[in-house]
């Protein structure tokens, strides 16, 4: 008979599983050891692959920029740490990708060779593989909340600009109340949440160039945000 994955993809809004896992920086506690940080956990289907090898080299090349972001990374493949070690090794000492050269993986990868990591967030997706984890992502705020996620196929390497950019964008609707549009890059102008009521409505019409909003309708208005 075949064997069922029991794994369930935890969704936005509720609050990330705990776990306590063996990593290639020493066993990490989640969320004990990283409350008041954003935390991005991703997963990759294995080590010693290409397109994994690429996604890791551009992640670590950025790991100051998410840093910087108040954003720790936590990697996650079903392999063993010495696995883990040796791979990151060989991306350090032989691959040279894209400009990118002498990449040190220093953020701690999770050997989840039981997979109760993997399990907990729905990265073992049985129509996929029961061995390989896709290519998820979860985006966790200083809560330890679930505020966003994404899920990619083993062939197809993820974007990193488009995650930095959606950690940008939600900590500022969180510092500031708005919302962001369609492709929206730090900088630009956001949106301004909706009025709730007829009588805001018109105020808000009313009242939009003494505050430096620009409506293109009641319910659709925008104002600049400086990004420190
Ligand atoms: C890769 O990372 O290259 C890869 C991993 C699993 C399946 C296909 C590609």
């Amino acid at each position: 008979m075949e064997q069922q994955v029991n794994c369930r993809v935890p969704v936005i809004g509720e609050q990330a599983p705990a776990f306590t896992a063996e990593t290639t920086q020493g066993v990490i506690h989640f969320p004990d050891e990283y409350k008041g940080k954003w935390v991005i956990l991703f997963s990759h289907p294995a080590d010693f692959t290409p397109v994994c090898t690429t996604e890791f080299m551009t992640f670590a090349s950025m790991e100051k920029e998410f840093d910087r972001l108040n954003c720790k990374l936590i990697g996650l493949s079903i392999d063993s740490t010495y696995s883990h070690i040796a791979w990151l090794r060989t991306i350090k000492e032989k691959i040279k990708y894209k400009g990118m050269e002498n990449i040190e993986i220093d953020f701690p990868v999770i050997s989840d060779l039981k997979m109760d990591v993997a399990k907990k967030y729905g990265m073992l997706q049985e129509a996929t593989s029961d061995t390989q984890a896709v290519r998820a992502v979860f985006f966790i705020d200083p809560k330890g909340i679930i505020r966003a996620l994404l899920y990619y196929p083993l062939s197809n390497g993820r974007n990193f600009q488009e995650i930095k950019r959606i950690l940008i964008a939600m900590q500022n609707s969180d510092a500031h109340g708005v919302a962001t549009p369609a492709d929206w890059q730090p900088g630009e102008e956001v949106i301004v949440p909706p009025p709730g009521s007829c009588g805001t409505a018109k105020e808000r019409v009313d009242t939009a160039d003494q505050e430096g909003i620009t409506c293109l309708d009641w319910f659709m208005c925008f104002k600049p945000l400086k990004i420190e």
